[in-house]
């Protein structure tokens, strides 16, 4: 009988559109994975317990959290992260970002930029309730989130103005 515990498997995933096969430790967690194997530093890690929002990235379209899933989850999974996010959502939330002062020491940046694109691209007509509501999940120790919102519907009302 084999009492062997398998402590590596073999995954192949999509990674801002590259295609990777690696051998990961079963105990890895999507953001490690990014960050040490990948060199994808911009997915940051704060509380390592899905509650502050800073390891924010896409799979399969969806917001999630990389700490709360191990890297063997990805298997053929689609990963998008903050350095493959230049779109034109993204560039416009940076410049609202920027003239706005919606960062300080910006670590939760990335990641609240991911968020907000999220709700620019499938909800635009979003009121600032609904882009609070929408963000919450991403804690930010610096700004008071004032100027984070005001930046995120600024981004919105250019894509609803007629
Ligand atoms: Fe993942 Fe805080 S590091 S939610
Ligand atoms: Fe510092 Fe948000 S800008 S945590």
């Amino acid at each position: 009988m084999n009492n062997a515990v398998q402590t590596a498997t073999t995954v192949t995933l999509v990674v801002n559109g590259e295609q990777l096969t690696r051998q990961v430790s079963v105990r890895r967690n999507l953001a490690d994975f990014l960050r040490e194997d990948l060199g994808l530093t911009g997915t940051h890690v704060g509380c390592e317990h899905g509650v502050c929002g800073a390891c924010t990235v896409k799979v399969n379209g969806a917001i999630v959290r990389a700490c709360l899933m191990l890297a063997v989850q990805l298997d053929g999974a689609e990963v998008i992260t903050i350095e493959c996010a230049a779109n034109d959502v993204i560039t416009d939330l940076r410049r609202e970002f920027h003239v706005r002062n919606a960062l300080q020491c910006g670590f939760c940046t990335p990641a609240m930029l991911l968020t907000a694109a999220d709700i620019v691209e499938n909800n635009p007509q979003a009121g600032r309730a609904e882009i609070r509501e929408h963000l919450s999940g991403n804690y930010c120790r610096c700004t008071g989130y004032q100027s984070i919102i005001d930046a995120v519907e600024a981004v919105c009302r250019s894509r609803t103005k007629s």
